[in-house]
């Protein structure tokens, strides 16, 4: 049987909700709540699941059955609570055992994601290293990746050349790794201003196997734009889940965002353009002819992106926005058209 790991709701979310409660408040304020205290003697794992899932819940923890199950089943060796033996579920964990659930369970208390208390989560049909600061891949990223998949079928390009990817931004690796791990002649390139992102994309491909069709640079796209040109051509797919935030919503993030996962992961500026602008300005020097881009946007950028582009960038046309799950604006689609404007006559 095959478990994949999903967080439904909360903190894969951008924007905070509201809740009540001194005790809450407290614990959002400071950077700890206190751990309930160890037990004088020896648990079982359900008990311990019970213990940490009611803690939860007391100090206002976002998923606390998910949390606590999520990181006792890592600690029992298993991805899922449903994939562990209801033997082993049932049985005294030992002192070292039971001091681990509490230590780990602590950090949640902190608010530190599941994700970076495990260190890894599972993204489509890879499992991927995580690590503070680096940012967490969300599910909608996995619908981006199905899209730029499901689009190269259908339009696979047109020379004989091995279709080749362009990432900027690439965080833990996932898009570009979930798209070399599906598509066997894909090439990949990936640009990333995190050297901590860098690190952990490159880790990421080695742990696959995927490092050979995956080169990292640390290079940031909008200060090192003038260098892309030189670097990338004739790319197929340029592709990137960017710093999409508009600058006032960055006060209303959970916890979990905004004491855990770097702050420039997140923030896009005032519209939340910044990154995405400079996408697009480059895209047309280092797209093939019919090249794509494929964009994860915040639900307000569609419109903005497709007025911005006719006004400002010649070769690329807009082709369509995509949905996702949740049937919010989420994906822009833009193509490299080669203009075919007659070149400039000198009058001299
Ligand atoms: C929203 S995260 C996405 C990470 C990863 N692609 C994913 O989907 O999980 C945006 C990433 O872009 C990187 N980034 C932000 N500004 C950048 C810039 N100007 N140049 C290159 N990378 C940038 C951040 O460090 C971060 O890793």
């Amino acid at each position: 049987m095959w478990w994949k790991r999903t967080l439904s709701s909360s903190y894969r979310c951008y924007l905070g909700r509201r809740r009540s409660g001194a005790k809450i408040w407290r614990c959002l304020t400071r950077a700890t709540c206190s751990a309930p205290a160890l037990p004088a003697g020896q648990i079982t794992a359900l008990q311990a699941l019970d213990v940490w899932k009611r803690h939860f819940v007391e100090n206002g923890v976002t998923e606390p059955e998910q949390s606590s199950q999520y990181i006792i089943a890592h600690l029992l060796g298993a991805k899922t609570i449903e994939s562990v033996e209801q033997q082993r579920l049932a049985a005294l964990l030992s002192k070292e055992e039971t001091q681990q659930v509490w230590r780990l369970c602590s950090k949640r208390l902190s608010r530190m994601p599941v994700q970076f208390i495990i260190e890894e989560w599972d993204f489509r049909d890879l499992t991927l290293k995580m690590r503070p600061p680096v940012f967490i891949p969300r599910p909608e990223t996995e619908e981006l990746v199905e899209l730029v998949l499901t689009d190269l079928q259908k339009h696979p390009g047109s020379g004989m050349a091995p279709p080749t990817c362009l990432e900027v931004g690439c965080g833990s690796g996932a898009i570009s790794l979930s798209l070399l791990k599906s598509l066997p002649q894909l090439e990949a390139f990936a640009l990333e201003r995190s050297q901590d992102a860098v690190d952990l994309s490159q880790e990421n491909a080695s742990r696959l196997g995927l490092q050979d069709r995956l080169k990292v640079y640390h290079m940031d796209v909008i200060k090192d734009a003038e260098k892309m040109p030189g670097l990338f051509s004739s790319i197929s797919v340029l592709v990137s889940n960017p710093p999409y935030l508009f600058s006032e919503d960055m006060a209303t993030l959970e916890p979990e965002i905004s004491r855990f996962e770097d702050r420039a992961a997140l923030d896009g500026g005032e519209d939340g353009l910044n990154v995405i602008r400079q996408i697009l300005t480059l895209a047309p020097d280092v797209l093939s002819n019919r090249g794509r881009v494929y964009l994860e946007v915040d639900p307000r950028h569609p419109a903005l992106i497709h007025r911005w582009v006719e006004d400002n960038v010649e070769e690329l046309r807009f082709v369509e926005t995509r949905q996702d799950v949740s049937g919010k604006p989420r994906f822009c689609i833009l193509q490299k058209e080669e203009s075919h404007k007659a070149p400039e006559v000198d009058q001299d």
